[in-house]
């Protein structure tokens, strides 16, 4: 299991190289590609994971990607670990782990920080701090799991709630007429860069 910075990848696993030829490596590294693995490592056995931070309460989602010669067994392997994180699903094209990285890679401060703006803002409207986090945190709490259980798209839920003139139409008028969703578009498009230019800088001979 490689778990450590891609900056200090390729000198970690040229140590280890030598002694690892017949293993099964499993990376969880942002950006580094595959092909720099088995370059540095000498083997093919490599499947590439991206987890994201929820794994620590076994929350966590991960797309996974395999090299060629990696075979049923070992992907049953890579399953059977990455299970004790949450859910996961195997990617066909490597370069859809950049996508995965933007979107749930990373995704887990997106959250973050729109639950930092809701509790500014009802702490700017009066309430207390703890009473504007525990509506914020109840909120993203209430939302993700009324659209697990009921199965409708998060459209069909977010029209259901904004009746035309209504306070939600409101607030999303509000962030229609500012651009918001595109410019969250834009984010997870910097990050998905970042992700491949990782990759470019730190992957490689
Ligand atoms: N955090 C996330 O949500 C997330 C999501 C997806 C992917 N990742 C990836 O996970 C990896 C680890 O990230 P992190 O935030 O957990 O980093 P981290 O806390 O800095 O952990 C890096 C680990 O690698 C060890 N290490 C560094 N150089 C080594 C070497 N030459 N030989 C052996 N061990 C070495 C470090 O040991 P010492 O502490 O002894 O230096 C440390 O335990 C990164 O590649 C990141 O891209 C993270």
């Amino acid at each position: 299991m490689w778990a450590v910075k891609p900056q200090t990848f390729r000198q970690a696993a040229l140590a280890v190289a030598p002694h690892t030829r017949q293993a099964l490596h499993l990376s969880v590294a942002a950006g580094i590609r595959s092909s720099s693995i088995a370059t540095w490592l000498g083997s093919e056995r490599i499947v590439r994971a991206m987890p994201n931070t929820p794994a620590l309460i076994g929350q966590g989602i991960s797309g996974l990607y395999a090299r060629a010669s990696v075979t049923a067994s070992d992907k049953t392997k890579i399953e059977q670990v990455m299970a004790t994180t949450g859910q996961s699903l195997w990617l066909d094209a490597e370069d859809q782990l950049d996508a995965v990285t933007a979107l749930s890679g990373s995704g887990p401060a997106y959250v973050f920080y729109f639950m930092e703006a809701m509790t500014t803002a009802g702490t700017e409207m009066g309430l207390s701090r703890e009473q504007a986090h525990q509506l914020t945190l109840a909120t993203f709490a209430g939302a993700s799991s009324l659209a697990q259980s009921t199965g409708e798209t998060p459209q069909t839920l977010r029209q259901r709630v904004t009746s035309k003139g209504g306070t939600t139409f409101a607030a999303i008028s509000s962030m229609e007429d500012n651009d918001v969703r595109a410019l969250f578009i834009d984010a997870l498009y910097a990050a998905r860069l970042r992700a491949k230019e990782l990759g470019d800088e730190f992957g490689a001979a």
